[in-house]
């Protein structure tokens, strides 16, 4: 067995610098090639639920402020593929075109780690607009030591105390990716928790995500009497553990507090966070835990404790939106750390709308459900769940071989409810150049269901962002001969230039010089 790294405090293991590695050397490829799961983070109803929360906060700074016009900033931190950021500024765009002036100005900060991302989502075409239109910036932001923000493409820095409105902050799926302290309390004894890295052979030549999955952590616990924090506030909290929790493994969010309490230097007034992820905001969740395992998927990721981030915002006068029940999936919380907190009304009200009644965790637990029963669903059945989604491009793909089954018997009106909504997933839906090719797929049903031209538009999308390919030259070709268009024939040309023993294309090349066309 060899010694990857000698005992440590579990925050400063080796384990978070491969953490950020593995992201800074993969950047968009960690979601490309969904090595890193992320359906759950970025869906249209996740994102609709936080547009929908933070429209009624700009609601109340509006009502409370109707003087000031400063513009509201949003950051959210480790932004990974920028898709939630998108589906969001799309929700928000909508909603402020149709009661222009009624908020103030908004600009959503994109944030990482890794400069790889920032220049991924620099050149996205989907987020082009929002940019130039002063909705959309860029910044790259490291949690643990960063004191301000530099935005990319204004070229202005948000200092302490520049901010005149509250700073919203989003933190999605990411709490439970950055570094953490751990205790462990038994009866009434704290211990501190540090860990020991060991490995079956060498990792000289291994990659941070093959490193991370080839170590042993190896758990070591040393009983205190006085708690290791300069703070008050940290070591209160652990006194509540210790009292509090019979035996059980605790993890401490220190490096996302302290985050929030340098946001919260940016503003003079305070920040609002609303993060999801797989967490307990309960005490009683915290108890009986054992040492926590790492969750591998390329990086790894923890189970949050939004309990502590709770108490962390009672601690300074804020209020805490938490469900009354406990989450199945993700968990969303916000903290209104502001001095007048009480007055966010419409916000609290909001989110016991899109998260406390049904939320995007009842959402996730649904949709696992009923893609058991997709096959049994009728058209109109299968159409209301993508409604339902917000025109959600991953269910909608996962839905396309029922749609495919059902044609047959579907009338024309049907077919249009369905045209709708294809260009509705289709809208919303943001490249990351994964291997599936939507448009190809899209093309595909839309000639099935014999709506040639609108099948065009898609195969040229196709080709446009996966390059030139035999199959959607063919797919052209066949919607050109269905048409009558004469670029069959230059299509069929080049489907048989680039794979020339296409079956398919020879067939159909014949069939149209014996039609003598
Ligand atoms: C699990 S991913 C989640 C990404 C995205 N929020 C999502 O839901 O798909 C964690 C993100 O945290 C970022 N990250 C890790 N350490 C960080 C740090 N110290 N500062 C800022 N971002 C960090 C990573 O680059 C990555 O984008």
């Amino acid at each position: 067995m060899e010694i990857v790294e000698e005992t440590k405090p579990f925050a400063e293991s080796l384990i978070w610098t491969l953490q950020r590695d593995y992201f800074k050397e993969n950047g968009i490829q960690a979601w490309t090639n969904s090595e890193v799961p992320h359906y759950i983070t970025n869906n249209p109803f996740l994102a609709h639920a936080y547009a929908e929360i933070v429209l009624h906060f700009l609601k109340d700074i509006k009502r409370m402020k109707s003087q000031t016009n400063e513009k509201v900033y949003l950051i959210e931190l480790g932004g990974g593929s920028g898709r939630l950021a998108y589906r969001f500024l799309k929700y928000i765009d909508e909603f402020c075109k149709s009661v222009s002036g009624e908020f103030p100005e908004f600009c959503y900060i994109l944030s990482d780690l890794p400069p790889k991302n920032i220049e991924f989502w620099k050149d996205h075409r989907q987020l082009q607009t929002f940019v130039e239109r002063g909705m959309l910036d860029f910044a790259i932001f490291d949690v643990e030591k960063d004191t301000r923000i530099h935005l990319i493409h204004s070229q202005t820095t948000i200092d302490v105390q520049s901010l005149a409105q509250p700073l919203i902050v989003i933190a999605n799926y990411f709490f439970d990716s950055i570094p953490h302290d751990l205790f462990y309390f038994d009866n009434g004894t704290a211990f501190e928790c540090a860990v020991h890295l060991t490995c079956d052979g060498l990792t000289d030549n291994l990659s941070p995500a093959e490193q991370l999955k080839s170590v042993n952590l190896d758990y070591q616990y040393k009983a205190i009497e006085k708690f290791p924090y300069e703070q008050r506030f940290f070591n209160d909290l652990l006194e509540l553990y210790r009292s509090s929790i019979k035996r059980s493994h605790v993890l401490i969010p220190s490096v996302g507090i302290r985050c929030l309490e340098r946001l919260g230097h940016l503003s003079n007034e305070g920040v609002f966070l609303l993060s999801a992820d797989k967490g307990y905001h309960l005490l009683s969740e915290l108890d009986e835990q054992d040492e926590p395992s790492l969750v591998h998927h390329g990086s790894f990721s923890l189970t949050v404790n939004y309990h502590a981030l709770r108490i962390f915002c009672e601690d300074q006068g804020g209020q805490t939106l938490v469900t009354p029940h406990s989450h199945q999936h993700l968990n969303l919380i916000g903290l209104l750390m502001m001095s007048n907190s009480a007055d966010y009304i419409d916000t609290k009200a909001a989110y016991s709308r899109f998260v406390g009644r049904f939320g995007p965790d009842d959402f996730f637990s649904f949709k696992k459900h009923f893609e058991k029963y997709f096959h049994k669903m009728n058209q109109g059945q299968l159409m209301s769940i993508i409604r339902l989604s917000g025109y959600d491009a991953h269910l909608f793909k996962q839905c396309i071989p029922y749609y495919r089954k059902l044609l047959p018997k579907i009338s024309s009106q049907d077919k249009r409810s369905m045209l709708f909504v294809i260009q509705a997933v289709w809208e919303g839906y943001y490249t990351i150049g994964e291997d599936q090719d939507l448009a190809f797929e899209i093309g595909t049903l839309l000639y099935q269901m014999d709506l040639y031209n609108e099948a065009v538009v898609f195969f040229e999308r196709s080709l446009n962002a996966y390059g030139q390919a035999a199959p959607t030259y063919y797919n052209l070709a066949i919607c050109c001969y269905m048409l009558a268009n004469k670029n069959v024939l230059n299509y069929l040309d080049i489907c048989l230039q680039l794979d020339p023993n296409h079956i398919e294309a020879a067939t159909l090349l014949k069939t149209i010089s014996d039609e003598g066309r």
